[in-house]
């Protein structure tokens, strides 16, 4: 080996080392292990650049791993987002430093593994982050076969359902004394195609009685934490039929009479209308029979009489003066 090439050698791998360097400690990209989002919620991935001196960012890609897609990709001044990921930061530009993603409406689809890749004028690093999701049971529907008029001593079957869970639950049933039924219900867990559960639990009330009527459930997490309750009031057939038909009279009586008061009036309208039609016709044809008395005269509305009193006035004022 000559000493030329030797020093050529040297300058390169110096030339390597420093490159690797540079680009391993100028920048670096740091994101939290863990996130956490809700269902149907905004979640944030946070990470930073973090830089000795200012850079500017030339590229940032945002990586779904377990489903191995480009959710973002900000390259040469321009971004291509995926529908529902974005830059968190509203106004984000190649001078920002936080280069954290925001999920628009978190499904259970998104919980994972995320990679995040910055390049810059200063060097380049990426990192990864997961984000774990979990959502809530909505508060429970009841419901009850039969619904309603149910006799007494006969058997009630109550449901309690609930959706939007992101496990398995439990359903827990308590009479209005508190006593626990739970042992005697029937629960049914199923998966949603939105990755969530729906609940329905269902139990009969034996021999239902009128003095117990108010039944609770609860919805609780596969460890315990409540997420929702709800009561439930047996709906027994009317006992009093005696009070309950009198009540129908009065209501009937209400019925029939409102429109026999809108008639009645309307009728006595008429009546009043027809009645001041006819006289003033009359009227009319009495002033019509004056008229060729009266030729010469312009026709007036006043009375004949007015007429005459004032012919007579004016003779008079003729006479006085
Ligand atoms: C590598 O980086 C370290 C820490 O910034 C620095 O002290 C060192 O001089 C660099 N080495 C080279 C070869 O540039
Ligand atoms: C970094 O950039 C900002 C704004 O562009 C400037 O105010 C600041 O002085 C710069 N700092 C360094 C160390 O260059
Ligand atoms: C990054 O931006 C988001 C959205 O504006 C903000 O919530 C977060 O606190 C920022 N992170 C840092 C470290 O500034
Ligand atoms: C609860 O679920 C059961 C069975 O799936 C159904 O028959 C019942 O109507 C539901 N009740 C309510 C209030 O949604
Ligand atoms: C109700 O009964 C269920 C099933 O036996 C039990 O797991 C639960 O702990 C009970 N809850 C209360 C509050 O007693
Ligand atoms: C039924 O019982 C629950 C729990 O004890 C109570 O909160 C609710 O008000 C009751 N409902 C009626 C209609 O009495």
């Amino acid at each position: 080996m000559t000493l030329a090439t030797t020093f050529l050698f040297f300058v390169i791998h110096f030339a390597c080392i420093r490159a690797g360097n540079s680009s391993e400690t100028f920048v670096k990209l740091e994101c939290k292990e863990e996130f956490h989002g809700v269902h149907g919620q905004q979640s944030l991935l946070q990470c930073n650049v973090k830089a000795v001196e200012n850079v500017t960012i030339l590229t940032v890609t945002w990586k779904n791993m377990k489903a191995d897609t480009l959710l973002l990709e900000y390259h040469k001044d321009t971004s291509i987002l995926t529908p529902g990921f974005k830059f968190a930061e509203p106004s984000w530009n190649k001078n920002n430093m936080n280069v954290s993603l925001l999920l628009t409406n978190t499904k259970m689809a998104d919980k994972g593994l995320y990679e995040c890749m910055v390049r810059t004028d200063s060097g380049d690093d990426k990192a990864t982050t997961s984000l774990r999701v979990t959502a809530k049971y909505k508060t429970p529907t009841m419901s009850s076969i039969p619904e309603t008029n149910i006799k007494e001593n006969t058997d009630v079957t109550i449901f309690c359902n609930s959706t939007g869970g992101h496990q398995k639950g439990l359903i827990w049933w308590f009479d209005q004394i508190g006593t626990n039924w739970t042992r005697s219900a029937e629960l049914l867990a199923k998966e949603t195609d939105d990755g969530l559960y729906s609940l329905s639990s269902k139990f009969t009330v034996l021999k239902a009685t009128s003095s117990y009527t108010n039944y609770t459930c609860k919805v609780l997490t596969v460890n315990g934490a409540e997420e929702g309750m709800a009561s439930f009031v047996i709906q027994f057939a009317p006992q009093d039929l005696g009070s309950k038909g009198a009540n129908f009279d009065s209501v009937s009586t209400t019925n029939w009479l409102a429109p026999v008061v809108v008639i009645g009036s309307l009728i006595t309208g008429l009546l009043a209308a027809l009645l001041i039609f006819k006289r003033r016709s009359v009227q009319r044809a009495r002033r019509q029979s004056t008229f060729p008395l009266m030729s010469g005269h312009q026709t007036d509305t006043r009375h004949d009489r007015d007429v005459e009193a004032e012919g007579l006035n004016s003779e008079d004022q003729h006479t006085s003066l």
